[in-house]
């Protein structure tokens, strides 16, 4: 109903202080404009609910104190959901429709612009985890790597475009802590940073020590390289680095499925956009016997309708939260 990424793309990163104005301002139409759609009085809703972490904290204030307001004004209960939960349910996304309530047991993928982690899950509210990132997260390697090859934010779509028509096989890239049920991506980041200089695409470390920096570099008629007259260059870097991020992902997610004994693998979270990952987890777990769901495309970048399905489940599980609850920006899914 309303998104922000135009406002933060020419900061390449999402900027609190922008998010929390822009949430000021669309809430309460969104409101109004979500209630007239459905043609409903707000009277009418059951319950209300919000994200109460992790994420920023003036985002979560805003929209934590709308819902809680109308929950107090209507008389209504107030659920505060946390973001991963939401990500991690919405593979689910409508089952309520089939008078289903019914979380079926899994391994659960969530790849995103902050986390990427594993979990068991046996039911709703029922989480361990298995693995998380030890320093970036898949989402963050996308993005940061697209900003060095010049490309827009956020990287991981635009990493996905370019990889289209690249050859996933012609660079080397690391995949790193494969025997652990972790994951780590700054390796790999790393790797691009320093082959870029060996393809004369940004400025080696003895030029950077001279005091060359990367838009001089760009302006160099010798070495302008910067894919401009070279896009299969571009292409086979960006195939060969979402295959590395690819190849990880899979391996470990289907591993933690035997090793837990889950015929079911699920997989959210914005990276869970991605084509290529959807289609090489997809035929992994289908050559294990193991059943595949991922998150609707339009449910797996950062929504508030996952968050209300969440909300939804839990208020039919008999699940409330407190109005004086705070919203906490580290909030854990598992402790
Ligand atoms: O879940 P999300 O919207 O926000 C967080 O909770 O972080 O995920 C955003 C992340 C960004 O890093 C973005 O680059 C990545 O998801 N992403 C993708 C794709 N679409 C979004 N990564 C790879 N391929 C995509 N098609
Ligand atoms: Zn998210």
């Amino acid at each position: 109903m309303a998104s922000q990424v135009a406002a933060h793309e020419e900061y390449g990163g999402i900027v609190p202080e922008i998010a929390s104005r822009n949430h000021l301002i669309y809430a309460p139409r969104l409101l109004d404009r979500a209630a007239n759609a459905a043609k409903i009085d707000p009277s009418e809703i059951d319950a209300f609910a919000a994200t109460s972490g992790p994420g920023l904290a003036s985002s979560l204030m805003i929209g934590a104190s709308i819902a809680k307001g109308l929950a107090i004004g209507l008389g209504k209960p107030y659920l505060a959901i946390n973001h991963l939960e939401g990500h991690l349910l919405s593979p689910f996304f409508g089952i309520e429709k089939a008078g289903a309530n019914h979380i079926k047991p899994n391994v659960s993928l969530i790849v995103s612009g902050g986390h990427t982690m594993l979990l068991l899950v046996r039911g709703l509210a029922d989480y361990q985890l298995i693995g998380r990132t030890v320093d970036d997260a898949a989402g963050e390697a996308f993005d940061k790597v697209a900003k060095m090859l010049g490309l827009r934010y956020p990287g991981g779509p635009e990493i996905e475009k370019h990889a289209c028509d690249g050859d996933p096989k012609r660079f080397d890239l690391p995949r790193s802590m494969l025997g652990s049920e972790n994951f780590s991506f700054s390796g790999l980041k790393t790797a691009v940073r320093y082959l870029l200089p060996k393809l004369h695409v940004i400025p080696s470390e003895v030029e950077e020590s001279r005091g060359v920096t990367t838009d001089e570099f760009q302006r160099r008629p010798s070495t302008t390289l910067r894919f401009g007259w070279d896009n299969k260059l571009l292409s086979d870097l960006c195939a060969s680095f979402q295959q590395a991020i690819v190849d990880v992902l899979v391996a470990k997610t289907v591993v933690a499925a035997q090793k837990y004994g889950m015929d079911l693998v699920t997989v959210s979270g914005g990276v869970s956009c991605n084509q290529e990952l959807r289609r090489q987890l997809g035929e992994a777990c289908s050559r294990k016997g193991i059943e595949f769901k991922g998150a609707q495309p339009w449910l797996c970048t950062d929504n508030a309708a996952m968050i209300a399905f969440a909300a939804l489940l839990r208020l039919h599980a008999g699940f409330q939260s407190q109005v004086t609850g705070e919203i906490d920006p580290n909030l854990a899914l598992v402790l």
